[in-house]
């Protein structure tokens, strides 16, 4: 017999992009250039000195000018939350201005108020990997602190502004990714073979304290709303019962964990102490960052995609391919098209992980599929997409999710990521499709932009309307 979930009245089913995957008008309405303008091969590619019309995600699906559309679309699916992010530098364009764009802040509000329109509720990340280039350039990002005071003023600016009209927020998006993608993830310039652990660690201080400072200005400008950290979560599995690879995974985890307990606890944890102490690291701590660190945060946000395994064998250590985090593949897990492994109990588990160690709400803000799909034409006329794969994995994603609200844990909301098509993070690719929506968009510069349902649109609506019950 089936089992029927009971997911909370108030659960928020919803979906996830970011900006610079999805809007494109990288260089209209004052933007300035950011990091993502200048990686047309996505997160690992080289990057180039301007953007290159190979670039992808400068036109992304074009959602800067179709947002009405696409919230329709949305809306029509039940949504009952949309996360996506704010373009830094939509809003200051080199990030160091003392003044905002007045027209990078009235395109948030006229999506933000489309959202409103059919009682969809945005949950924004302030950074989703897409730090103005200005930054990057002049100041190596994070390494900086100087990086602080930006994005202080940046987030005091949007949280003023839509005070009225956002009420859940995210500081990073996967802040812990800086440990693979400095220049992405930390706006740092200097290449990673050529950055030492000194100034890594010295940039994820400054990311802390300013995400906790961006806790602080949110509880005080709107103490209504709710703003949590984004970790990316891998959980790691011991590939042999070998006490070896057992510990190695305990260490692994702790260099993920560290983002969470920091998020939470607000004090650098005696194994993340004893990690610099051995590999002479100094974090240089002014006057006032512990007491800004123990700003904490209202919930705990990840992504989940994938499960890895860990062994202290040298002989065993191939990277997984296209496993973004390192780590060897389990020979138990299939995986998708491109190397991720596909494991929904590990959902369940992480889900556990988390709650354990945090007894805070947690929120599924990523969680999705990225294959190929064709376009066809469906027995009603209409074009579509005959995604039953995609169903599959979030079917069996959801009930792993229903399964951990059996364990108790508490669970906010689940948004799938790229509810509608938009371009690969790691790859650039717009090939790598998770969406409920088909965008006409090609990796060739071709294509119509016209959007297409496909048949998990129809799935999750369903999803949606029952409460998880049709799980
Ligand atoms: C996460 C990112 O790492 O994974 C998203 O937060 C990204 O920006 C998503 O798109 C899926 O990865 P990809 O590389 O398939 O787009």
């Amino acid at each position: 017999m089936n089992q029927t979930y009971s997911f909370p009245e108030n659960f928020l089913w919803g979906g996830a992009i970011a900006a610079n995957q999805a809007e494109g008008a990288y260089n209209q309405g004052g933007k300035g250039l950011s990091t993502q303008d200048v990686a047309p091969k996505g997160v690992m590619g080289p990057i180039t000195d301007e953007p290159t019309a190979d670039n992808m995600k400068l036109i992304g699906i074009d959602l800067y000018h179709r947002y009405q559309e696409d919230v329709k679309l949305f809306a029509e699916m039940g949504f009952k939350v949309f996360r996506t992010s704010i373009a830094w530098s939509r809003i200051f364009p080199k990030g160091d201005e003392l003044e905002p764009n007045e027209e990078g802040l009235q395109f948030y509000d006229n999506l933000f108020d489309e959202c409103l329109k059919y009682g969809i509720e945005p949950l924004v990340t302030l950074s989703h990997y897409e730090t103005p280039l200005h930054l990057a350039k002049e100041y190596d990002g994070w390494v900086n602190r100087k990086m602080i005071a930006f994005y202080e003023r940046y987030a005091t600016t949007v949280f003023n502004r839509y005070k009225n009209k956002v009420k859940y927020w995210l500081t990073f998006n996967e802040i812990n990714s800086i440990l693979e993608f400095p220049f992405m993830s930390g706006g740092i310039y200097t290449p990673k073979d050529k950055l030492s652990k000194q100034d890594l660690y010295q940039a994820i201080h400054h990311e802390l304290v300013a995400s906790a400072s961006a806790v602080k200005l949110c509880h005080e400008i709107i103490p209504d709303a709710q703003i949590g950290c984004m970790i990316l979560s891998m959980p790691t599995y011991p590939l042999t019962p070998n006490p070896d690879d057992v510990i190695k995974v305990m260490e692994y985890e702790h260099s993920n964990y560290f983002f969470g307990d920091m998020h939470v606890r607000g004090r650098y944890p005696g194994y993340m102490k004893r990690y610099f102490r051995e590999n002479g690291i100094e974090i240089h701590m002014e006057e006032g960052d512990q007491e800004t660190l123990l700003n904490t945060v209202d919930f705990v946000s990840f992504s989940y995609y994938m499960s890895t395994c860990q062994t202290a064998d040298p002989a065993k250590q191939i990277a997984g391919e296209g496993n973004l985090m390192g780590g060897v593949p389990n020979p138990y897990l299939a995986a998708s098209e491109w190397g991720w492994q596909i494991d929904p109990q590990g959902l369940r588990y992480v889900l556990n992980m988390f709650y354990d160690r945090y007894q805070k709400p947690l929120f599924i803000v990523e969680n999705g599929l990225g294959a190929v799909d064709e376009l066809t034409t469906g027995a009603d006329g209409e074009k579509t997409v005959e995604d039953d794969y995609r169903i599959q994995y979030l079917n069996d994603h959801l009930v792993q999710v229903g399964e951990a609200l059996e364990d108790g844990v508490d669970i906010m909301g689940y948004t799938s990521w790229g509810c509608i098509d938009v371009v690969s993070a790691s790859s650039a690719q717009l090939k790598k499709r998770y969406g409920f929506i088909y965008v006409d968009r090609h990796d060739d510069g071709s294509g119509t932009l016209e959007r297409y349902r496909k048949k998990s649109f129809h799935w999750y609506k369903e999803i949606i309307a029952s409460n998880g019950k049709s799980l």
